[in-house]
């Protein structure tokens, strides 16, 4: 149970480590700081309806009511400990999984936690300025709940840092909170997270793509041998869900929204909504830039952290067996400006493996929408995901020009093309142009469909973001 009075609300037993205590005391009011800095700009003092995670018990883990985000109670939990843990993968199977971080791993670990808190905090600051642009206040609110939780992930990690890495974690953990999004002097260390999210279309795709690519890292990070990185990630998922669902059904309403308007023969530019072909740009640049994020289709970083037990396959336990070793991969890269199939052992693709998992729960996605295209009464048009080929900028395919379906075309093709493929500044304009606050009860903009349920059971015109003297 959390000691819910706490200053850090915690299941660590944080009060019995008085000096761990002081240094993350230490760094609140810093994390609190830039919050106030490059968090959601306009409505510190609004009150939101948000969720709030008070333990780990599985049906009672989260409480719901209005609060300021200033005072949100960001909280350090790990899921709990189940019973004498066992490394469950490479090279040290079966070996009691570790409390401490082993004296060969630490670095790798440091700059997987790194890694890993770094788009936490970035997230937010691409998307403090969405608030203000908000298409209904049911939207609003779930914005927020993202952000807060994003700054409880990085509470998640900076726990990590200051409790098992000494003063290197406690540099790192300042580091966190000085890097911005897209900053030219101090940037966040991944591509996708420079990326500015400036209207919800890009939101909901940067929930949908990149924070579904997050969903896979922190399930191979559940899987590790460190013991409290596991545990850490495995609550953090549990409160990822929502922000998928966010991106997967805010993506939804929209095509719904222009699925109505085709159906009925009208044009969705004319009233005030986004065409379809402007949604597949989007789509195709978001889940892009978010494959890159799984790094290097062959690497032999990664192999070295699935031998060392740090990260693991997503449900390492349903796989066949767990060595990984004198099994091979095939994959198709591009040389000498042909495609040729390449096997490599199984370990350097683990970034391949796990990519595989992810494409395949976007194009879950995708059917979806395009279930909700015939629904709405629109035939013959269909979204689709890209080949994974296409408009890469990491592993041996950023080396060459691919369309969409994954053919090799040459550069001058590629440039000629990439506006019906990529957004465009007029994507850009236009979606922006669409982009005006709805902050009544009950309204919700002309480019989405209002959503099918509440949250917590509340209904969808309930009043989830109150101003501050109200
Ligand atoms: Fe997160
Ligand atoms: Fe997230």
């Amino acid at each position: 149970m959390a000691q819910a009075l706490e200053s850090i609300p915690n299941n660590v037993d944080l009060s019995s480590d008085r000096r761990l205590q002081r240094a993350l005391e230490q760094w609140q009011p810093n994390f609190l700081s830039w919050w106030r800095e490059v968090g959601p700009e306009g409505f510190q003092g609004h009150q939101i309806y948000l969720r709030t995670a008070v333990s780990v018990e599985p049906d009672g883990w989260a409480m719901f009511d209005y609060v300021r985000m200033p005072e949100y109670r960001w909280g350090i939990f790990l899921a709990p400990k189940s019973g004498e843990r066992k490394i469950g993968f490479g090279d040290n199977l079966g070996e009691a999984a570790w409390d401490e971080v082993p004296g060969e791993h630490r670095n790798a670990l440091r700059r997987i936690i790194v890694t890993q808190a770094d788009t936490e905090p970035a997230s937010v600051e691409q998307q403090r300025l969405l608030g203000k642009v908000a298409p209904s206040l049911y939207d609003l609110r779930n914005l927020f709940q993202v952000n807060v939780e994003e700054g409880r992930h990085l509470w998640a990690m900076v726990y990590l840092l200051h409790r098992h890495f000494g003063r290197d974690g406690r540099e790192e953990a300042e580091e966190l909170l000085a890097r911005r999004s897209g900053s030219s002097d101090k940037p966040r260390i991944l591509n996708a997270f420079n990326e500015p999210i400036e209207d919800w279309l890009s939101f909901f795709m940067f929930a949908m793509f990149t924070d579904r690519d997050g969903k896979y890292q922190l399930s191979a990070l559940a899987e590790s041998g460190f013991d409290p990185l596991a545990r850490t990630t495995r609550f953090m998922l549990t409160e990822e869900a929502h922000h998928l669902f966010v991106g997967e059904m805010g993506v939804d309403r929209v095509v719904q929204r222009t699925a109505e308007l085709m159906a009925q023969g009208k044009d969705p530019r004319k009233e005030g909504a986004v065409p379809l072909d402007v949604i597949q740009r989007y789509l195709n640049q978001w889940f892009t830039l978010s494959l890159d994020l799984f790094g290097g289709e062959v690497s032999s970083n990664a192999a070295d952290f699935f031998a060392a037990g740090l990260k693991g396959r997503f449900r390492e336990d349903d796989q066949p067996e767990h060595k990984a070793l004198s099994v091979t991969y095939r994959l198709e890269v591009p040389e000498n400006g042909a495609l040729v199939e390449q096997e490599v052992p199984l370990r350097n693709a683990m970034n391949e493996v796990l990519r595989d998992e992810y494409v395949k729960d976007c194009q879950r996605a995708v059917d979806r929408w395009n279930k909700t295209l015939q629904r709405s009464g629109v035939n013959g048009v269909s979204l689709r995901l890209p080949s994974r080929r296409f408009h890469r900028g990491v592993g041996p395919c950023a080396t060459a020009t691919f369309d969409p379906e994954g053919r090799l075309i040459s550069e001058a093709d590629y440039e000629a093309r990439k506006g019906d493929w990529l957004i465009s500044e007029a994507d850009r304009a236009y979606v922006r142009a669409l982009m005006h606050p709805v902050h009544e009860r009950a309204k919700v903009a002309s480019w989405i469909a209002p959503p099918g349920k509440g949250i917590n059971g509340m209904p969808v015109d309930f009043e989830y973001v109150k101003p501050p003297d109200a």
